[in-house]
């Protein structure tokens, strides 16, 4: 939420920040702005996109070589020119871009207000800044101080990057609960900030994560420190991005969305690779291993995610317990962090986040440890600070996710976690060495099973013409694909902004029914499983009462076709690794139907890719 962008160095700043904000968009896409120095301190912001943005600093000779930039996802004033950051000090020397939220800003700008201040916008982000400035000016101490002690003060979450006109040749950057990342140009000539790799990779990889209340002060002359917040010096670890231009660019498709549904052959191979191997009976996660026994003496997994992660959360539930038989619970992050949720010794919690950067599943981590439990998290996003709070955890290795709806996270989360169960059985001898070889061998067919489901977008493009008009959607499955169902829906209402509804199939009965009518389409995923006779019966209810059915079924059932209006074949596969198949057509309907709404399916009005506040 929020995407802050800063330079230093020998070029041009605004190319730099316009290009990393576009790097950026999909973190929010209310408004943006950057500020650069040359002369003196100049601030331009737009509402509206990153392009508003470009057209109106295209009139203007922009100069200078110092910078930041935000691009927004309003939490405190609505998305206006004023609100868009970067937001100024009252004297106009100092400008501020921040991510985050300022809780205690109210009572801050209250005390402010009485020494003079006036405040140009509804923000808790140039509350802050006059803070800074107040503290400045009444302490008579360096920017750096006063940075310092206003951050000592302030209650919430910030990733915030400062630049001063009276030092045009320093940026002064902090972090507690958003990410903010550190470039480092060649020789330590050029610096480059941002919230996330994307905008840095193309200048350099050596970066530095900041870690929580981190002060870094970076200098012209290539010198950069880093302080906690009581001042002392801290070593910063450089490392280096593993990451390649391309994986962030769109490689000739349209969307970000289209691109990341067709990568999911070679993402789940990705997250695979290494990891499970049948003909050597292998199945383990490299970055769990001293947490091992931990998991396989664990009396209960909590899952704890938001989502879409959620809902692989809920797959997972399934096929952990099938496996292994270890009891587990899946949580909303948002909910288990403020319901004083029993924790034993013994639990082990698993973070699940396509970004690593979801505040609920952060603050639900920062619980769960305070009570004692040991800490995985399966991220995608390297070096997150979900990854980095856990105590081990496994990385999905999908790549960049752009697109604002999650498609190839979800397959990769699926991945590892049926990796993790599958080491989880080896270990506790839940499976003979039979039902072990058949799912490891499965697996290894899934990237290839997945290609022939995409090999169907035509046919799926077909069928979402004639339902693109839709007021509503139900979505049903059951067993394994009841979150798919869920999943779905939500691929759908994200981005075609259709309301739809995901439901255990044998629910329907127990009120959604009543919805159903000659209007309503129906997507039932009744793949071939333990549960098919049940859910032949739910399509029939269905059919009874005139609902259009687009049936996801397993390549080669009879019965189905026979009673439904539109099937979707998927090739056969185990049931517990069957949501890595069955929820593609669901993607690529939801995809084609937003593009012939008209709807921005990589950019969805009102979302952003790393909801980063509560
Ligand atoms: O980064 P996370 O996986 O923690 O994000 C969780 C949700 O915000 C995310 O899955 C969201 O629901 C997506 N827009 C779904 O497509």
């Amino acid at each position: 939420m929020c995407g802050i962008v800063a330079y230093l160095g020998n070029r041009e700043a605004s190319p730099v920040l316009i290009k990393g904000l576009q790097r950026l968009e999909y973190r929010g896409y209310d408004s943006a702005g950057i500020a650069v120095i040359e002369d003196s301190l100049e601030v331009y912001k737009k509402k509206g996109k990153v392009k508003e943005l470009e057209d109106l600093i295209q009139k203007e000779n922009l100069t200078g070589t110092i910078g930041i930039g935000h691009t927004r996802w309003a939490t405190h004033g609505e998305p206006n020119d004023v609100n868009a950051h970067p937001h100024y000090s009252s004297n106009k020397k100092l400008a501020l871009i921040h991510n985050g939220i300022i809780e205690n800003y109210a009572a801050i700008k209250k005390d402010l207000i009485s020494k003079g201040h006036e405040f140009q916008s509804e923000t808790d982000s140039e509350v802050f800044i006059h803070f800074v400035e107040d503290i400045q000016k009444h302490n008579e101490c360096t920017l750096e101080e006063a940075v310092r002690i206003a951050l000592t003060k302030v209650v919430g979450a910030y990733a915030i990057v400062i630049i001063s006109q009276d030092n045009p040749n320093q940026l002064i950057a902090a972090r507690k609960g958003s990410p903010l990342v550190i470039g480092i140009g060649a020789n330590n000539e050029e610096f480059f900030l941002a919230s996330d790799a994307t905008p840095i990779i193309e200048y350099t990889k050596d970066v530095v994560y900041l870690n929580d209340e981190e002060i870094a002060i970076i200098n012209r002359n290539g010198n950069i420190s880093i302080k906690n917040i009581e001042d002392i010096a801290q070593n910063p670890y450089i490392q280096t991005l593993d990451m390649e231009l391309e994986a962030i660019e769109k490689g000739g498709y349209d969307y970000f969305m289209l691109k990341e549904i067709f990568e999911q052959p070679r993402s789940v191979a990705d997250c695979m690779r290494g990891r499970l191997v049948s003909n050597k009976d292998h199945a383990a996660l490299g970055g769990i291993r001293k947490h091992v026994d931990d998991l396989v003496n664990a009396n209960r997994i909590i899952i704890v995610a938001c989502g879409t992660s959620w809902h692989a959360g809920l797959v997972a539930e399934y096929v952990i317990e099938e496996l292994t038989r270890t009891p587990v619970e899946v949580e909303y992050a948002s909910e288990f962090r403020y319901r004083n949720p029993i924790i034993n010794k013994g639990d082990v919690l698993l973070a699940i986040s396509q970004s690593g950067e979801t505040a609920d599943t952060l603050a639900a981590i920062e619980m769960a440890k305070a009570k004692g439990a040991v800490i995985l998290g399966i991220c995608n996003v390297v070096g997150s600070s979900i990854a980095r709070a856990s105590d081990e955890g496994a990385y999905t290795h999908a790549g960049p996710e752009i697109g604002v709806a999650s498609t190839k996270a979800f397959t990769a989360q699926l991945t590892v976690l049926n990796i993790l169960a599958l080491m989880l059985a080896r270990h506790k001898k839940t499976l003979s060495d039979n039902q072990f070889k058949e799912l490891t061998e499965e697996m290894e067919s899934i990237p290839g099973k997945i290609q022939e489901v995409l090999d169907l977008n035509g046919q799926i493009e077909e069928i979402s013409k004639l339902y693109k008009d839709a007021k509503n959607f139900l979505y049903l499955g059951r067993g394994y694909n009841f979150p798919v169902a869920l999943e779905g829906a939500l691929k759908l209402k994200e981005i075609s902004y259709i309301h739809a509804e995901g439901y255990p199939a044998a629910e329907m009965k127990h009120g959604p029914i009543a919805l159903i009518d000659k209007e309503m389409p129906v997507v039932v995923i009744a793949t071939r499983d333990s549960s098919y006779d049940k859910i032949v019966s739910n399509i029939q209810e269905v059919k009874a009462r005139k609902g259009k059915v687009i049936a996801i079924v397993t390549k080669g059932d009879a019965l189905i076709p026979k009673m439904v209006d539109h099937v979707i074949e998927v090739p056969s596969c185990h049931e517990t690794i069957m949501p890595l198949i069955s929820v593609i057509p669901l993607q690529l309907l939801s995809f084609h139907i937003a593009v012939m709404r008209g709807c921005n399916v990589d950019q969805p009005r009102n979302l952003a890719k790393s909801v980063t506040v509560e």
